[in-house]
């Protein structure tokens, strides 16, 4: 598929997409979430991909947020659609993929930018990054699950605080705070989400997988993360990757899966 709104590239198992609209600071509108959540489930069932760089392009913005632009006009019921649409085909999606995606926040991430980079499974940052959900300073609240990753990363009462007084985080406070992994300068933003990348490749793809299926269930209501630990723990035992692990280690040599 031609994007018109992403840049995608591939190497040594690692892909990197880059959302595409710097002139209006990344944000979200219908056509790149949709193009994302295609380029996105495309690249979790290509075993030759086992970790994905999500970033924005320009110096300034990971993503501004939702484009507050096609959004403005929107009634009640438009509202639910646009929240339960975006959820479904990318946040959610993005947070259920087993190939790991990893979030280089390179400037401001609101509103669904942020969003957008909690639905990741790893986040980092550069310095002159700035994160925030703005939303209610525009009469709404974050609608791409924003109210509760938020407070899953940071807790109740500092989500609490952000979310009420649309107020922005530094990179190190963010840092500081469990939002972001690590900071570092914006020229070293991208080689440190390859350093992660690569360190991810070298193991099985199936147990990452089975990894984040597993923790991912202890913060659904419906799941006992326990349980699913168990499940995916056994699972791994009738997979050739952890044959391949096992019969490394005892060989004393490096696995290759
Ligand atoms: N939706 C649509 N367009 C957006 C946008 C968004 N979320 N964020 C930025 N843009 C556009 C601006 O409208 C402007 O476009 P224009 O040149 O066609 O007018 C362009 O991006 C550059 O933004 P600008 O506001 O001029 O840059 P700035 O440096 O003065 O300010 C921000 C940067 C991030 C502080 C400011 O753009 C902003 O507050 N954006 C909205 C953030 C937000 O509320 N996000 C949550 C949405 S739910």
């Amino acid at each position: 598929m031609n994007y018109t709104n992403i840049l995608l590239e591939k190497a040594e198992h690692i892909a990197q997409v880059t959302i595409n609209r710097p002139d209006q600071l990344n944000a979200l509108n219908k056509a790149t979430i949709f193009e994302l959540s295609t380029c996105l489930t495309d690249l979790d069932n290509d075993p030759e991909i086992r970790a994905v760089i999500l970033t924005g392009s320009g110096g300034k913005a990971f993503v501004a947020g939702a484009d507050i632009k096609e959004f403005a006009s929107f009634g009640t019921e438009d509202g639910k659609k646009l929240a339960a649409e975006g959820q479904l085909l990318l946040f959610d999606r993005i947070e259920s993929m087993t190939t790991p995606v990893i979030a280089a926040v390179n400037g401001f991430a609101l509103g669904g930018g942020l969003e957008l980079a909690m639905a990741c499974h790893i986040r980092i940052a550069s310095t002159n990054a700035k994160m925030g959900l703005p939303e209610v300073s525009l009469g709404v609240i974050p609608g791409y699950g924003g109210t509760q990753r938020l407070a899953q990363l940071v807790g109740k009462g500092k989500a609490m605080e952000m979310i009420t007084t649309a107020g922005m985080m530094t990179a190190e406070e963010a840092e500081k705070w469990g939002l972001v992994n690590h900071v570092v300068e914006g020229e070293e933003l991208i080689s440190l989400a390859q350093k992660i990348a690569s360190r991810i490749s070298r193991n099985s793809p199936n147990a990452i997988g089975a990894a984040i299926k597993a923790v991912n269930a202890g913060f659904e209501y419906d799941k006992d993360g326990y349980a699913k630990e168990i499940e995916e723990f056994g699972n791994c035992f009738g997979t050739p990757e952890f044959v391949e692990g096992t019969t490394a280690f005892l060989e004393k040599r490096k696995a290759s899966f």
